[in-house]
């Protein structure tokens, strides 16, 4: 592809290897000083080493911290400490298996992987953060998530689900409810397993369902009285992973006549309350789920299929006239008496992925009513996310900040201190600027989508996936 036909945002995609740790960035605006903490992000941060990463997914993991105090904002930049991170840094090669980049073998290692199954998985916890039981955790899919100091951004250690990490993945969105944290995990095996795991003090299964072919499952659903597995037919026989002959996600086929199935289990007893099937559909992100009687809503960002999968891979990306598929919240309302699909409809037309709503306070609540997320502006539909949205579940109405040039991450809320209305609080983003060549810190009001303030950083930062905001140190 000559560099003219490149998409102005192609430096979202590209290494800057460097770490930093930058005092004071120029602010423009002002940032209100009860915003006291740590806005903390995860994501790729190299993502060439003996050669290009294939896709979105792929890389190595680097947190950035914003660092906010009396309205300044200092920056500090760290890779995760792991062996995927040391070993290609020795070796300068690709030497672990990512989403859907492995490193060079050749034709008699492909056949030794057939004698010698234990598969080199990415120890690189590069998609999300949270807060567990008073720890930072960098997590990722592989069932490896690493430790974190969130003041100096040091690994700290690798956290295992009891067990060594095996044929298992699981999903960096765990939910958090009454001092206990859950997650999900698939076992791939001679029979396969989708199992919720309880992670806070010893951990203990929780839930396990066998199933013939497991999924691709990147989060899961959770009410006041049930766990929700939606399982859309983006499907492995999981010999395939098993033997490893192909990136992790090029395993997994689409099945659409096949449905998708949900796994209501009730969180007292571990047993299944239902098996709903519906169309086909495909999500990365369950947003809320909320019960009202015997009727049970799940909320997601919802696509027709998973080709978004595809379309997320880096040559497509850097394609000019490419439109990305658009994520849509749905709503799927469940009559729990009759086991069956009484709704599903559509929440509002506007793209939206990486959503996030103010979990700590809204999740679970059929009250809630508002999503905010990265979108694609109409005007400019042949793009990479270049716009945040808020989404009011309730209206179907929408907001946006858009401004040409500007692709902003993920958007993480943070209430006012002494806040009333739901939304009455701030969002934080990080945005490529490329007219600058460099990405901001970037605060909006919440209640109205309008810019509050903006701190720069001296160079760019790549798009990474999801962050977490600490309002003080553990
Ligand atoms: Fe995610």
């Amino acid at each position: 592809m000559s560099q003219e036909k490149q998409p102005y945002y192609k430096a979202g995609f590209r290494t800057n290897s460097e770490e930093h740790q930058i005092n004071d960035l120029p602010v423009r605006g002002e940032i209100p000083r009860w915003l006291q903490g740590r806005l903390i992000r995860n994501g790729p941060g190299m993502v060439e080493v003996d050669k290009p990463m294939r896709h979105w997914f792929d890389g190595l993991a680097m947190l950035h911290q914003f660092h906010i105090s009396d309205g300044k904002v200092s920056y500090r930049s760290r890779y995760i400490d792991c062996e995927a991170y040391r070993t290609a840094k020795e070796s300068g090669k690709i030497t672990y298996s990512d989403f859907a980049t492995d490193p060079c073998r050749s034709l008699f290692q492909k056949v030794q992987t057939v004698f010698d199954p234990a598969p080199k998985i990415t120890d690189s916890a590069k998609v999300n953060i949270d807060q567990i039981d008073g720890k930072a955790f960098a997590l990722g899919e592989p069932l490896m998530q690493v430790e974190f100091d969130p003041e100096t951004l040091e690994s700290v250690g690798v956290f295992h689900y009891g067990k060594k990490p095996g044929n298992r993945m699981t999903t960096a969105h765990p939910h958090q409810d009454n001092g206990q944290a859950y997650n999900l995990v698939v076992q791939y095996g001679p029979v396969n397993y989708y199992k919720i795991y309880g992670m806070v003090g010893e951990v203990k299964e929780v839930a396990s369902i066998p199933v013939m072919e497991p999924a691709y499952l990147h989060s899961f659903g959770m009410s006041e009285r049930y766990f929700i597995i939606a399982e859309f037919p983006l499907v492995v026989q999981s010999v395939k992973l098993l033997l490893r002959l192909r990136p992790f996600i090029e395993n997994f086929q689409w099945k659409g006549n096949r449905g998708t199935r949900f796994f209501i289990i009730d969180r007292q007893t571990g047993k299944l309350k239902a098996t709903i099937k519906t169309e086909a559909f495909f999500s990365f992100h369950h947003v809320n789920a909320f019960e009202n009687g015997h009727e049970l809503s799940v909320d997601l960002a919802a696509y027709p299929d998973a080709g978004i999968i595809h379309e997320y891979y880096l040559n497509r990306l850097e394609q000019k006239d490419k439109e990305l598929p658009f994520g849509r919240m749905e709503r799927f309302v469940f009559d729990l008496d009759k086991k069956q699909l009484k709704e599903r409809k559509i929440l509002s037309e506007a793209c939206i992925e990486l959503p996030h709503i103010d979990y700590e306070q809204y999740h679970g609540q059929s009250a809630y009513r508002y999503v905010y997320g990265c979108g694609i502006h109409p005007d400019n539909r042949q793009e990479f996310y270049n716009q945040l949205v808020k989404i009011d579940v309730q209206t179907g109405q929408h907001l946006y900040w858009h401004e040409p040039g500007l692709y902003p991450g993920e958007g993480v809320f943070v209430p006012y201190p002494d806040r009333k209305a739901e939304d009455e609080g701030l969002l934080l983003s990080v945005v490529l600027d490329v007219n600058k060549g460099q990405s901001f810190l970037l605060v909006l009001e919440a209640q109205t989508m309008k810019e509050k303030a903006r701190a720069y950083l001296p160079h760019t930062i790549l798009f990474g996936y999801h962050g977490a905001f600490f309002k003080q140190l553990l």
